[in-house]
């Protein structure tokens, strides 16, 4: 990839001009002027998701800039670097090849070498397992079958497995799913109360296999499984482990065809389609986990192939570019409208922030512009009710993306017609404000119409999709993977590593004997030094 400056280009310089025309302009006056902008900003996905942008603070000069801004970036030669597998992870050394996954169908080599064996081999592996679990073949200590499915993981090892199977919950089977990932005890003392251990399996899912949280909650998921089975041997029946390291695991007493690979060439936030999936193809079996696969292998040939007028993951990213970079606007809403996917939000938040939450640029100099952007939100309508006054009222403008599905899992009387009102009316407020016609007269002529106004002009994308089944969902999630991934690219950053986490988790070591022996003395700053103190007192006259 190549390193540039975003800033020093010539696009760059050309959309700071423009910024300085077109920063007045209203999204009200934009419609106005143009009946056709729906259809020239909007872009249909395989008939099944339409990605409205027209809604956005922009014009055919501003997507024009933006585009030559990619070009200029050499984004076009990054997603051949990306598919191609170069090491374009370069503090860790590594490719990110996580799009070779869902590339079923055509041999993919890296450093010379053929991985789709490997691929085929594990998934099919995933696929024996998974048909065993869920017809009830496989059995527990005391030869009953499985009925509880415990993913212990943190991070992407967690947020992927669990979005997903909430978000495909129509399509699971019978068995119940449970996610432990913080290390706080609540969340698996819970677990444990819903769970018997003769019926439950332990996923433990970690990359590195050394991640403190998954750890800890595995030795206290082996020992409270132990207390029944008194058996190690046991372990087989319920243990399993999906890691890039065999070594730990097998070292934690996991039987070696208990292990499921995976590759360091996968991200960890981008693991959700190799092994690490294996809690969503236990709930929706592995024809719908191959439809999940296929529909992100559709998003990436979208990508690869569409030129950049009409690809859909690199309009957005330069339309989230011309906020962040030009509006100074610094966060992102992500609202998804269908309650399945509640945890969408979430996933992305880890996909974008710690992806592009980095001020350091590919020559290693303090990067001079902005990075990623914040990235939060909800479901819909239950954030209408929370936090829309500030999107809508609010100093602070806050791009967000609007995602339903036309079509529910859940057909009950209008629930559905009413969240779908519910759906289009907020991007129309918030584009057009109280500039509407049919509602002026409501907020002219009232007492205090000066608080009901609304200015609008605020940006939105929508994402119709027809249903959210493991194909669509599988699109969605390749498009903002690729979004991010457009984004890295411009921001000159490098996308795939996460040094950012290592300081905390470092200092936790440290902070942990200072808590476990009062006289292991060590010297911390007052702030910290007081707490810790505290601490001793405390638990002194406990
Ligand atoms: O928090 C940092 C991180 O490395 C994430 O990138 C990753 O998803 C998570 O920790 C879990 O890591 P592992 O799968 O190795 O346990």
């Amino acid at each position: 990839m190549k390193n540039l400056n975003p800033t020093c280009t010539a696009s760059w310089k050309k959309l700071n001009k423009h910024f300085e025309t077109f920063k007045t302009a209203h999204l009200y006056k934009l419609f106005n002027d143009d009946v056709n902008r729906f259809k020239k900003f909007s872009i249909l996905f395989e008939n099944k998701i339409l990605v409205d942008f027209s809604k956005n603070l922009i014009d055919n000069t501003t997507l024009r800039l933006l585009i030559n801004l990619a070009k200029e970036m050499h984004v076009p030669e990054a997603i051949l670097d990306l598919f191609n597998g170069e090491k374009i992870n370069k503090t860790e050394n590594r490719a990110v090849l996580h799009t070779a996954l869902r590339n079923l169908n055509n041999d993919i080599y890296y450093e010379n070498k053929l991985i789709s064996n490997e691929i085929h081999s594990i998934l099919k592996k995933m696929e024996y397992f998974s048909n065993k679990v869920i017809s009830g073949s496989w059995l527990g200590y005391t030869g009953k079958s499985i009925t509880d499915i415990v993913n212990i993981g943190i991070g992407g090892s967690d947020l992927g497995p669990c979005m997903v199977t909430e978000a495909l919950r129509p399509y699971k089977n019978h068995l119940n799913m449970h996610f432990v990932s913080n290390v706080d005890a609540t969340q698996l003392i819970e677990v444990f109360k819903k769970i018997s251990p003769e019926t439950t399996i332990f996923i433990i899912c970690s990359k590195t296999f050394t991640t403190q949280e998954t750890i800890m909650n595995a030795c206290s998921a082996k020992k409270w499984f132990l207390k029944y089975a008194q058996n190690i041997l046991f372990l087989k029946n319920h243990f399993f482990a999906v890691s890039m390291n065999i070594k730990k695991p097998l070292q934690f007493g996991i039987d070696i065809s208990n292990i499921f690979t995976f590759w360091d060439w996968v991200g960890g936030r981008y693991s959700l389609w190799s092994a690490v999936g294996l809690s969503i193809m236990l709930s929706i079996g592995c024809k719908n986990f191959k439809k999940f696969l296929k529909g992100a292998y559709a998003m990436d040939q979208h990508f690869i192939n569409t030129p950049l007028e009409k690809n859909i993951p690199i309009l957005l990213a330069l339309i989230g570019i011309w906020y962040n970079n030009f509006y100074n606007m610094e966060t992102e809403a992500i609202l998804p409208y269908d309650q399945y996917m509640h945890r969408f939000p979430a996933y992305f938040q880890q996909g974008n922030m710690e992806s592009n939450g980095k001020c350091i640029d590919r020559t290693g100099k303090l990067v001079e512009w902005q990075t990623g952007p914040i990235i939060w939100g909800e479901s819909g309508t239950n954030s209408q009710h929370a936090f829309f006054q500030l999107l809508h009222q609010g100093t602070k403008i806050i791009p967000c993306d609007f995602i339903a599905p036309i079509f529910s899992h859940n057909v009950l009387d209008e629930h559905h017609i009413i969240l779908l009102s519910n759906f289009f009316a907020q991007t129309q407020a918030l584009a057009f404000g109280s500039n509407l016609n049919f509602f002026k007269k409501d907020y002219v002529n009232s007492k205090y119409s000066i608080y009901k106004n609304f200015e609008g002009n605020r940006p939105t994308n929508t994402i119709l999709c027809k249903k959210i089944t493991p194909y669509i969902l599988g699109c969605l999630i390749a498009m903002y993977e690729h979004k991010i991934f457009t984004q890295g690219v411009i921001f000159n950053i490098y996308s795939f590593d996460q040094w950012g986490v290592e300081l905390g988790k470092k200092l936790a070591q440290k902070l942990y004997l200072s808590l476990k022996n009062k006289y292991n003395f060590r010297k911390f700053d007052s702030s910290t030094q007081g707490l810790i103190d505290l601490y001793h007192n405390w638990n002194f006259f406990n």
